[in-house]
């Protein structure tokens, strides 16, 4: 049924991001009467800034076993239904260039802002509306679906599409709307936390791993069952880098994250067979071989480690191997969701319906993207999922 009056609405969808745009477009090729909400002044602000600006807008090889849940088998259906080829695919129709960068993940050649400009035009060809500048204030419930009042008049909707994100950059515009009106509706919240975010240090290590900063190496970090190999940053802060922000959404406060700085190497292996063949070399001369200069000089510095292989006694090989091996660092937090690129935890999947998104017991409200309690892994996944949910929602909605 096509809604009648100026301020009647088929579908609203609150959030004009990632997810909400997606999802607008969908709908409105439904002949759908769409329009999306958000308070900022400008759409899709944090496509603009992923990817460093570049937006990694889908990874080829994301499986769900690239996503964080309570309820883990609830992405499968959406992310089977809407694959990253067929991302790809709209990429290609609208002749934006990609490349790359790393196995899987894609990027656009010149500017994020293409990725944008694709959704934009994708909702002006579907006739969705989009209306910015727009707060909320309140949410009810009617008859026939759902009537908002905002901070320039009241609309009403028979279906009501939640896309406000989660809570990483504020400065972007994140809040807990999304939360507010699942709590509202009685829907259960998993506890939010920022993931793919730098690690903070405490100030004595900050100090030691000082000289360090600004130098990347490609390390093996575990934590829990967890293990990433990517390259890792220490930087003024503390740690950075893919590794440490993929590990990050792992980590809970307390823990010690083990870090091997050879992963490609026998450490303990090597050190023995190089103290028979080159017993002058030090240890440092070792690292240098597999790490940059600077960083195997810092690392050899900080642990102490001084004199020609031959002065160590296989004990302290061992204990050398273990150190490089298994590189013990207890942070001291993260840097939250000030630089988080997402938000752990949100809305509990298990009252949503995995094939629509709707609440189970709600089927005309709708949550999707980083509201909800699936978070991806590093590399274009998060833009996948945000892709996916709202295709399998604007072909309800
Ligand atoms: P998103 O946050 O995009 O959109 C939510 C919208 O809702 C915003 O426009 C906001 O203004 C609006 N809103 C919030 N509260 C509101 C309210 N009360 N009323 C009205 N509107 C409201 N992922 C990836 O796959 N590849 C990448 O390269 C990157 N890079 C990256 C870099 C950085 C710096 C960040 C912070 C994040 C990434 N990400 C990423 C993650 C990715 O940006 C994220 O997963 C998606 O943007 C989530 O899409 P959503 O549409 O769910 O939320």
């Amino acid at each position: 049924m096509a809604a009648g009056s100026a301020s009647e609405y088929d579908v609203i969808i609150i959030g004009a991001g990632a997810a909400g745009l997606m999802c607008a477009a969908t709908a409105g090729y439904r002949s759908r009467r769409v329009l999306v909400l958000d308070h900022a002044n400008k759409p899709g602000k944090k496509i603009l800034m992923s990817g460093g600006g570049r937006c990694n807008f889908t990874n080829l090889n994301s499986t769900p076993a690239n996503f964080l849940s309570n309820n883990p088998p609830y992405c499968i259906s959406a992310l089977k239904r809407y694959t990253p080829q067929d991302f790809l695919d709209l990429v290609d129709r609208h002749g934006i260039e990609y490349e790359e960068k790393a196995p899987g993940q894609l990027f656009c050649r010149d500017s994020a802002r293409d990725i944008l400009d694709m959704l934009l035009a994708e909702c002006d060809w579907a006739g969705a509306e989009v209306r910015l500048r727009t707060s909320v204030e309140n949410v009810d419930e009617t008859s026939s679906g759902y009537r908002l009042q905002t901070g320039s008049g009241g609309l009403s909707c028979e279906s009501l599409v939640i896309a406000s994100g989660g809570l990483s950059i504020p400065t972007m515009g994140a809040t807990g709307f999304g939360y507010n009106v699942a709590r509202q509706f009685g829907l259960e919240l998993l506890p939010t936390r920022a993931g793919l975010v730098p690690f903070t240090l405490h100030p004595e290590l900050k100090e030691q791993l000082a000289p360090l900063s600004g130098v990347s190496c490609p390390v093996d970090v575990q934590c829990h069952d967890q293990h990433f190999r990517e390259p890792m940053l220490v930087t003024h802060r503390g740690l950075s880098g893919p590794a440490m922000l993929q590990i990050s959404s792992y980590w809970e406060p307390g823990d010690s994250l083990a870090i091997n700085l050879l992963p490609a190497c026998h450490i303990a292996e090597d050190l023995f067979s190089l103290r028979k063949s080159r017993p002058q070399w030090t240890l440092g001369q070792y690292l240098a071989r597999h790490l940059p200069k600077r960083f195997a000089q810092a690392f050899t510095e900080l642990q102490g480690w001084r004199g020609p292989l031959q002065e160590y006694k296989n004990g302290d090989i061992e204990q050398a191997a273990h150190t490089l091996g298994q590189w013990s660092i207890k942070p001291a937090g993260t840097e939250g969701y000030r630089t988080a690129e997402v938000t752990l935890g949100g809305v509990d999947t298990r009252q949503l319906s995995s094939r629509t998104m709707a609440v189970l017991a709600r089927p005309n409200l709708y949550f999707i993207g980083e509201v909800v309690d699936v978070t991806g892994h590093l590399g274009g996944h998060n833009f996948q999922w945000a892709w996916a949910s709202a295709v399998a929602a604007g072909n309800d909605a």
